[in-house]
């Protein structure tokens, strides 16, 4: 195999009959070539195999860039650290929906848009009931959300651009309401209505934590916690739950199946659910002396456990996020007086981590979920609803994802390949002969 940069084209040569093929080689605005390999089987006879899709990109897209060696995160353009500090959830979420960061009158519009959608219809209500009051909230919002496509028949054609524009609108809208009455189901409490007059992460704030019989009085520490919380959380290029939320609507699907679909690959803990795991695990550490012991057994390929919140597919030196979230972190406990022994333990665990060679030869640091764990804790969520809240902020980045595929006019329905390794062609054998 050989490449040649000057032509931009790449020459597979074939070993066995010394034939060889040119594939195109296609420069993105950023990041490393990609070879073109769409023509491979029908010029060479041959897939490429790339089961978790290593050295794969599925598609073109113009909404997020990382660069997992520097640990860059762009969204179109603009670096995750600039976002979260001058930036609020809503125009992050416009600037990854629609191109551009609003002007003030497009923001306003938006802004509109979104706050008169969060309110869902009445019978969802009822929705709710069928499920156990145990239930795990990520168990409901895939159904839940799932169900909306029954509730909302307007907006389902997506090849109406307004259609598709008024189902992003709801969906970014209203998953944080049913996100919330998810909340509220578990614990026994009245469904809070959304408020109008609030912004989009005090809302959030107020339909999980309120109460009706008092007026809720929302902590602006907490409000912007939240805020970058969903900043951070927003979208991550073609991860797992991105890429579910691209298949299912490559096949045109509608898209509140398409982001429960997403919902259902964010829950698990390799991926959202990790923020989850990685409070569960401090829990089970206990207390730094322990710290060892784990650490052996993430090292250790027989046993299942591995440091959790630790690692990225992506990111090989830092997880941008991961820093921004911290410092939130030790904002949110120190303005609400917590001196919670996690945090303590949390980053002792890094610090041992960072000096051992295991975790630095394979370039293993902190992401995301490392500290978000122990900010939504002290805001007062509990663990069952960590992946819930990674779910409202992604719901803005699988729709503009979502959005971009459909737009894309060479869009055909996603159908990977396999290497079959399963038994050749038989004869049936009726049963009374099978031994
Ligand atoms: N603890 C111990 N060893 C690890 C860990 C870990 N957290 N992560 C990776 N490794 C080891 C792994 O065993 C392998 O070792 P070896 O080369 O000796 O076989 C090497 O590091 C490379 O790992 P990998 O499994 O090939 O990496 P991956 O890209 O397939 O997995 C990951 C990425 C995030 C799933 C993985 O690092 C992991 O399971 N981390 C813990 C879960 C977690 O924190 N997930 C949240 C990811 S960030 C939020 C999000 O995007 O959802």
């Amino acid at each position: 195999m050989t490449s040649d940069a000057t032509t931009k084209t790449f020459t597979l040569t074939n070993d066995q009959t010394g034939e060889s093929t040119k594939l195109n080689v296609l420069d993105g605005a950023e990041g490393p070539p990609v070879i073109d390999v769409r023509s491979m089987y029908a010029d060479t006879g041959h897939f490429t195999f790339d089961p978790s899709f290593s050295s794969t990109g599925s598609c073109k897209s113009r909404i997020t860039y990382i660069d997992g060696e520097k640990g860059i995160l762009l969204h179109r353009g603009y670096s995750i650290e600039e976002l979260a500090e001058k930036s609020t959830f809503l125009e992050v979420a416009h600037l990854l929906l629609n191109g551009d960061l609003p002007n003030k009158n497009q923001f306003e519009n938006f802004k509109h848009d979104i706050t008169y959608h969060t309110m869902v219809h009445e019978q969802i209500n009822y929705f709710y009931r069928g499920f156990r009051r145990d239930a795990h909230p990520m168990a409901v919002m895939c159904g839940v959300v799932g169900g909306l496509s029954s509730f909302y028949h307007d907006s389902l054609d997506i090849w109406d651009p307004e259609q598709r524009e008024i189902s992003a609108h709801r969906l970014i809208a209203k998953i944080p309401t049913l996100a919330a009455m998810s909340y509220k189901y578990s614990l026994g409490q009245p469904f809070m209505y959304p408020r109008n007059d609030l912004s989009f992460a005090e809302n959030f704030l107020y339909m999980c934590f309120g109460l009706p019989p008092e007026p809720y009085v929302v902590n602006p520490v907490l409000a912007n916690a939240m805020d970058k919380i969903l900043i951070l959380h927003a979208d991550h290029e073609q991860n797992a739950s991105t890429s579910t939320v691209r298949l299912a609507g490559s096949s045109q699907a509608n898209p509140f199946a398409c982001i429960s679909a997403g919902i259902a690959s964010l829950w698990g803990p390799a991926h959202g659910g990790a923020n989850q795991a990685v409070l569960e695990m401090l829990d089970e550490i206990g207390h730094k002396d322990n710290i060892p012991e784990y650490l052996e057994r993430a090292k250790n390929k027989d046993d299942p456990f591995r440091l959790m919140g630790f690692g990225h597919r992506v990111y090989k030196n830092f997880d941008p996020r991961a820093g921004v979230l911290k410092k939130a972190c030790d904002e949110v406990l120190e303005d609400l007086g917590i001196n919670d022994p996690r945090l303590e333990l949390a980053m002792e665990l890094e610090r041992i981590a960072l000096e051992d060679p295991y975790f630095v030869d394979r370039k293993l640091f902190p992401n995301v979920d490392f500290y978000s764990g122990i900010i939504l804790k002290a805001m007062g969520f509990p663990t069952s609803m960590f992946t819930v809240l990674f779910a409202v902020a992604r719901t803005v980045g699988w729709v503009s994802q979502w959005k971009e595929m459909i737009e894309e006019p060479s869009h055909r329905i996603g159908r990977p390949r396999q290497l079959y390794i399963g038994a050749e062609k038989r004869p049936y054998v009726p049963i009374n002969k099978r031994k």
